[in-house]
């Protein structure tokens, strides 16, 4: 057999990292290894099919600790990294903006060391995952396409724009071989219960009042994880170096509409009563600096690599709640301990 390709991905214990991880693996012509420092967001038991597989393996660190970064490199050779790995939920990032500095913009800078200073072969690909919240906040009408200006508004999204920024700065400086993908809302299984689908869920589930930020008018463009994965790995195979790919879903949704959407979901699945979880419905105080709309214009991806979603957001959620109710037990772990305390801090003085 010809030697496998090796591909160092970071972040790939979680919620998009591991379904990415799993594509890699499933196809037989890599090895990959993960790096994930394990944060509350990190969590093994989303990649328990693939342990064990002989082109998979785990290294537990941090992606800020540049001898490790340097060793993992070294005795690697890998063809190309896929960069998953950050601080990603924009609350936090309101209260412990130095955290997303940290990993966001010094871990990227490590990688991009390491790989400046030990790829010197051609052929390899340094792929930064990056998300659609660079480019600001449109108002009602237009997307964001990959020549929109950036315009960052919160620490979190500032802190994405920050590394994207090193990332082409090292392409155009050191001639580093780069490709970077900005994507919009995720959703799908294995999805941490701190962003609004999941909590939702997980709330409708034990009967909890339902935070709606604002006025719920807020505008995302949701895409199930699994094609954001695929995204990933057409990019990673057949992306331009040097080029920029938008990824997003075509599928807008005002949070309110998405809220109701999903209660009269789960009030089918649970058996409830028409109605019954809407009455959960709770408007709190706006987050900080809240943008107003997100939307993708996925063109180019379309046209230069032929890729689109492949599920609709219907079923795609319903899918989603499947995934959350077969699997109580991965729910049950990860809003045990500190997650109940981070609950509490933030929503006990959201009141309006
Ligand atoms: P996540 O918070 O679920 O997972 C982040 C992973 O990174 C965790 O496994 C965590 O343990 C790991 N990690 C954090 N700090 C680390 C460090 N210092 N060293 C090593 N590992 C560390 O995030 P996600 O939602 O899966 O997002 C993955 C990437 O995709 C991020 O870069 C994010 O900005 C980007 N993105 C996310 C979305 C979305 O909707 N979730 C959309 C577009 C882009
Ligand atoms: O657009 C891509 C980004 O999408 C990613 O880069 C981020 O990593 C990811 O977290 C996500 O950011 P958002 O801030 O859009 O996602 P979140 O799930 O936190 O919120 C979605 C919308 O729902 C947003 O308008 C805020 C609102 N919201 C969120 C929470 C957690 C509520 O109304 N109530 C809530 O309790």
């Amino acid at each position: 057999m010809k030697e496998r390709r090796k591909v160092l991905v970071t972040g790939g214990a979680g919620f998009i990292g591991s379904h990415v991880v799993r594509q890699f693996v499933r196809d037989e012509k890599y090895y990959v290894v993960n790096l994930d420092k394990l944060t509350y967001a990190g969590n093994l038991e989303n990649l328990k099919d693939v342990e064990g597989k002989a082109n998979y393996k785990f290294v537990k660190g941090d992606i800020c600790d540049p001898d490790l970064v340097q060793k993992i490199f070294a005795d690697h050779d890998f063809d190309g990294v896929i960069h998953l790995a950050a601080e990603s939920h924009v609350d936090r990032s309101i209260s412990e903006p130095l955290e997303f500095v940290k990993t966001n913009v010094l871990g990227t800078m490590t990688l991009l060391e390491a790989a400046k200073n030990l790829w010197s072969q051609e052929g390899r690909r340094f792929y930064h995952v990056s998300t659609d919240e660079v480019y600001g906040s449109l108002g009602e009408d237009g997307l964001f396409t990959e020549k929109t200006s950036y315009d960052p508004k919160s620490p979190y999204s500032a802190s994405k724009a920050s590394s994207d920024h090193f990332v082409r700065a090292y392409g155009n400086t050191y001639g580093l071989p780069f490709i970077i993908s900005n994507c919009s809302n995720n959703y799908g299984p294995n999805h941490f219960p701190e962003k609004l689908i999941p909590l939702l869920i997980n709330n409708i589930k034990n009967e909890r009042p339902l935070p709606i930020y604002g006025k719920g008018e807020n505008v995302r463009d949701w895409l199930f994880v699994e094609d954001h994965a695929t995204a990933i790995k057409l990019i990673y195979e057949k992306g331009r170096i040097g080029g920029t790919y938008n990824i997003g879903g075509l599928n807008e949704w005002r949070n309110i509409d998405l809220v109701e959407f999903l209660c009269d979901l789960m009030d089918i699945k649970l058996g409830r009563e028409k109605g019954a979880s809407r009455t959960l419905i709770t408007f709190v105080k706006d987050r900080a600096g809240h943008d107003m709309r997100y939307a993708i214009d996925a063109t180019k991806l379309n046209k230069e690599l032929g890729w689109s979603p492949s599920l609709k957001f219907e079923e795609g959620l319903e899918k989603t709640v499947d995934w959350y109710l077969e699997n109580e037990e991965w729910l049950k772990d990860v809003t045990s301990g500190e997650y109940m305390n981070y609950y509490e801090k933030h929503y006990s003085h959201s009141d309006k």
